[in-house]
């Protein structure tokens, strides 16, 4: 890996010049997607349609996407010098990452319950989003992100990993609770209810969005900034198309509930 690196970068200078330039180009992917997604929903789940290609099993499509946010990562821990892996802080965020990754890649897609095949095309940008983000994450974290020594105790640091925390409890127990509203072997829509979802239609997203706001505030990078913008700008169209969508399907459905925000939007 390393040999594979530095054909690919003269210097350590380079290749974080090139890390730092993948996130502004992030940052500016979630500016255009902010305004594609003003015209257009996320063409999967109960939006999936066949302009987007051939159907993907959805159980396959999940696995094969999400795997490569943990495979890039762990042959660049193992198999590159990663310097700063020593470091508490640097340590904490990987863990995070991991935790994050290991749920959605290799738990999650084995207990949907009849979820909707993804097209391909969606399918493919979920492949190619996490070997971008999955590199560039892990390799600044891994091997350029240095921090104070006193950066553990710091109040965004503090505040970034119980933002994180909070995040992905909500967005885990939130995915739960939407996958028991199926029985084996159904593939309809029910009116979720607990948690979040009493509060805010896209609770597993606001889950997500606090997870990786906590996450960018701890790492306190652009690196970091741009893969939570990102998100936010994905998560949040997703919310409030399902909340028009749950307005328009159910009669009863709560009135009082929000999109994504409890009691604000
Ligand atoms: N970081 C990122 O950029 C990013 C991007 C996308 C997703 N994610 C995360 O990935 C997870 C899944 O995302 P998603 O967009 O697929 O979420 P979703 O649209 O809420 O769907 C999640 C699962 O629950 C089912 N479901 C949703 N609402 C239901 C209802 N009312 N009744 C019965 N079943 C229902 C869906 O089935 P159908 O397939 O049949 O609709 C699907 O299997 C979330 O935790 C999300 O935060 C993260």
């Amino acid at each position: 890996m390393d040999e594979l690196l530095s054909m690919l970068f003269s210097s350590d200078e380079e290749e974080l010049h090139v890390l730092d330039s993948m996130a502004y180009l992030l940052m500016f992917m979630a500016l255009c997607t902010f305004f594609t997604l003003l015209f257009e929903n996320v063409p999967y789940g109960r939006y999936a349609t066949s302009r987007y290609g051939f159907p993907v099993n959805v159980k396959f499509a999940w696995f094969v996407q999400e795997l490569p946010a943990i495979s890039v990562p762990l042959c660049l821990l193992l198999w590159a010098t990663p310097a700063k892996t020593s470091q508490m802080p640097n340590q904490i965020l990987l863990a995070m990452y991991f935790c994050h990754y290991i749920h959605r890649s290799l738990i999650y897609p084995f207990l949907i319950r009849g979820g909707k095949a993804t097209p391909v095309v969606s399918f493919v940008l979920a492949f190619v989003f996490c070997v971008y983000n999955g590199y560039m994450q892990v390799r600044y974290l891994s091997h350029y992100a240095t921090y104070p020594a006193d950066w553990i105790t710091h109040p965004c640091f503090i505040g970034g990993c119980g933002l994180w925390l909070f995040g992905w409890l909500v967005n885990v127990y939130s995915d739960h609770i939407l996958r028991n509203l199926r029985k084996p072997g159904e593939t309809g829509y029910k009116v979720p209810r607990g948690g979040v979802f009493e509060y805010v239609s896209g609770a597993n997203f606001f889950g997500e969005i606090a997870e990786w706001a906590g996450f960018a505030l701890a790492g306190y990078s652009v690196h970091s900034a741009s893969f939570s913008i990102f998100t936010a700008v994905v998560l949040s169209s997703r919310a409030v198309a399902h909340h028009k969508w749950y307005l328009a399907k159910f009669e009863d459905y709560p009135k009082s509930r929000k999109a994504l925000i409890p009691f604000l939007f």
